[in-house]
C-alpha cells in the first residue's frame, strides 16, 4: 500500500491526505499539550477515547441537522472528514464560569452564567491564541459578517445539543471549544463544524460531584486522563471495549 501523504502533524492529531478529493484522514495521537504546549505527556488510549467520542457527538449533530466534517470513523484511531478551510479562530462557548474567564473577570468557577457567552481567540500559537473581539474579526478579514451570524448560530446549536446529550448522563457541559470550516459546493460556499469535539475541547463536570471529566484533570494533575475520559464514554454507551489499557497489565512469575 502506498504512504499517505501526511498534510500536518498537530499537537493531538495528524492529518492525511484522504482516499478522495476533497477529503483527509484525520489520525488521534495519545499526545496530551496544555498551557500552549508548556505541559506535555502521552496518555495510552486517549486517541482511542477521542475518535470515538468526536465521530459520536459530530454523528448527533449530523442527525439533527448540523452540517459538520465527519463522514465516517475508519478504525480505532482515524476518521474519515471533508477537507475544508479553517477559520482562524477557536470559538468558544461558555455556560459556566471556568479557566480564563474566571480569571479575566474574577468570577468563581463553576458559576452560572447569566447565558450562554460566545468568545473568539484567534488561532496563533507562538501567540498564544489570543482574545479577539467581532471588530478585529471584521478588520482583519478573518469572517464576514454573514459568516459570524452562522458561526454564533452553530455554535448556539452545538451547545444545546451538546448540553443536552451530556445532561442526560449527568454530566454539566461547563464550556467548550469548536473550529468552523469552509467548504464550496460549486459558488455556493457554506460554514461547518470541523476539527474534533471531546473532553479535550470541553469542559465536563460531574452533576452531583463537580468531579472532572475533561482535559483539565490533565492540566491540573487531577488524577487519571484515561480513566475520566472512560467514564464520559462509558455512561454515552460508546465506551471501546478492549481497545483502552483500563490498568497495566501485571507480570506473573
Ligand atoms: N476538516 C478539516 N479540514 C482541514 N483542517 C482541519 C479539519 N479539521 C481540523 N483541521 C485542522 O487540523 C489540525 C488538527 O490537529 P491538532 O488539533 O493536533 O492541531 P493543533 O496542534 O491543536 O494545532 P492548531 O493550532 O492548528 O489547532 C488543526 O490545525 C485543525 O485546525
Ligand atoms: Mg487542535
Amino acid at each position: 500500500m502506498p504512504r499517505r501523504k501526511k498534510i500536518y502533524e498537530g499537537k493531538a492529531k495528524t492529518l492525511f491526505e484522504g482516499p478522495e478529493p476533497g477529503t483527509l484522514v484525520q489520525y488521534f495521537k495519545d499526545d496530551a499539550t496544555a498551557f500552549n504546549a508548556e505541559k506535555r505527556d502521552v496518555i495510552e488510549g486517549k486517541g482511542v477515547l477521542n475518535n470515538i467520542l468526536s465521530e459520536y457527538f459530530m454523528q448527533g449533530l449530523g442527525d439533527i441537522g448540523v452540517p459538520t466534517h465527519f463522514i465516517r470513523r475508519l478504525n480505532m484511531r482515524e476518521q474519515l472528514v471533508r477537507a475544508c478551510e479553517i477559520i482562524p479562530l477557536e470559538i468558544i462557548v461558555r455556560n459556566y464560569a471556568a479557566g480564563s474567564i474566571s480569571k479575566r473577570l474574577g468570577i468563581d468557577e463553576g458559576t452560572r452564567l447569566p447565558r450562554p457567552i460566545i468568545e473568539y481567540c484567534y488561532k496563533d500559537d507562538a501567540l498564544g491564541d489570543p482574545l479577539v473581539s467581532e471588530e478585529h474579526i471584521a478588520a482583519f478579514g478573518w469572517a464576514s459578517s454573514q459568516d459570524m451570524d452562522d458561526i454564533v448560530s452553530l455554535a448556539l446549536r452545538v451547545n444545546d445539543f451538546m448540553s443536552g446529550v451530556m445532561r442526560a448522563v449527568g454530566i454539566r457541559l461547563v464550556d467548550f471549544k469548536i473550529e468552523i470550516g469552509r467548504v464550496y459546493d460549486g459558488d455556493f460556499q457554506r460554514l461547518i463544524v470541523a476539527d474534533e469535539i471531546s473532553p479535550d475541547s470541553c469542559r465536563l463536570w460531574d452533576m452531583e460531584t463537580d468531579q472532572k471529566l475533561d482535559k483539565d484533570v490533565f492540566r491540573r494533575d487531577l488524577g487519571s486522563l484515561t480513566d475520566a475520559y472512560s467514564e464520559v464514554a462509558r455512561r454515552l454507551g460508546v465506551l471501546p471495549k478492549g481497545a483502552v489499557p483500563m490498568a497495566k497489565p501485571t507480570l506473573i512469575n
